[in-house]
């Protein structure tokens, strides 16, 4: 597959976040099942700038999934079979510091995973329904997100004068409630940056797959231990998103339109001279 998308197919994934289930204005719906179950909605298939992009929201088109039953494997599977080799994974988070305020737009450079009992690879040793099994590996992580897409996420966030924070932690847990104030102000004295729940497994099923993936974290509160109000809402995290979803939308349009054609990150190379046992979709 071209990442420019050259031979027709979507080079570039967007996962939409809350609040986010439609980017493309002409799009083509798809529906495309996997080794691993559906996808948690149809793909969209469009165009920004000369580019295909396939666009999925993660909670479905109706919010119907929480964030813990989101087939993560399934979703990164079908973008990766419809083409896409560059994943842009736009999500709500909560600021763990006071400065990191609603409306803060964070591009991490690192994650911790506090989920439980979620599917996080594709090479777990189990057969998939098709027969097929994987060997065991075990992924290199050490720097969980595609450098060239943070770059390129940086520099279109400022030229488009949204300053955003370059790096930082984010703390993924597993959910549906919002942290205490005691595992929040736990997550922040480790000093660790925004906490949200998506994030995790998506980037390393990316990586498995060996998709860029460039988090987008956009801060719609300050969490529990960073407040001093009466805690996190869902109707409050909707609704900042709502606020930012424009400007969201114009920053991943120019990031689309900025990735390079062709990969020389790592991400690219992530399971050279690794046997896995499963092949990849093209
Ligand atoms: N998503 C948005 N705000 C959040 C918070 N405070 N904690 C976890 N996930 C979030």
């Amino acid at each position: 597959t071209a990442a420019d998308g050259s031979d027709g197919r979507a080079g570039i994934g967007v996962i939409g976040g809350s609040g986010f289930y439609s980017f493309l204005d002409d799009v083509t719906e798809i529906t495309v099942d996997t080794p691993y179950g559906p996808p948690s909605d149809s793909l969209f298939l469009g165009e920004i700038a000369g580019r295909k992009v396939a666009f999925l929201p993660r909670h479905g088109r109706d919010h119907r999934l929480p964030p813990h039953r989101i087939n993560y494997r399934a979703n990164l599977w079908a973008l990766r079979s419809a083409g896409v080799r560059q994943v842009l994974g736009p999500c709500a988070v909560g600021g763990l510091r006071p400065e990191y305020g609603p409306g803060t737009l964070l591009v991490p450079d690192q994650l911790v995973d506090r989920t439980k009992g979620r599917e996080q690879s594709f090479y777990d040793g189990e057969p998939r329904p098709d027969g097929v099994t994987s060997k065991v590996v075990h992924m290199t992580f050490a720097d969980p997100y595609c450098p060239t897409g943070r770059a390129v996420a940086l520099a279109t966030a400022r030229k488009q004068g949204w300053e955003p924070v370059d790096g930082g932690t984010m703390c993924v847990i597993e959910g549906p409630r919002f942290s205490t104030r005691a595992e929040s102000r736990w997550h922040a004295a480790q000093g660790w940056s925004v906490v949200g729940m998506t994030g995790h497994p998506e980037a390393v099923l990316a990586r498995e797959l060996e998709l860029c993936f460039t988090s987008l974290a956009l801060v719609t509160d300050l969490d529990a231990g960073a407040e001093t109000g009466e805690g996190v809402s869902h109707a409050e995290v909707l609704e900042v998103f709502g606020q930012n979803i424009g400007r969201l939308r114009e920053v991943l349009f120019d990031v689309v339109a900025g990735l390079p054609q062709e990969r020389d990150c790592l991400c690219a190379g992530a399971l050279l001279g690794q046997e896995t046992g499963v092949e990849l979709p093209e």
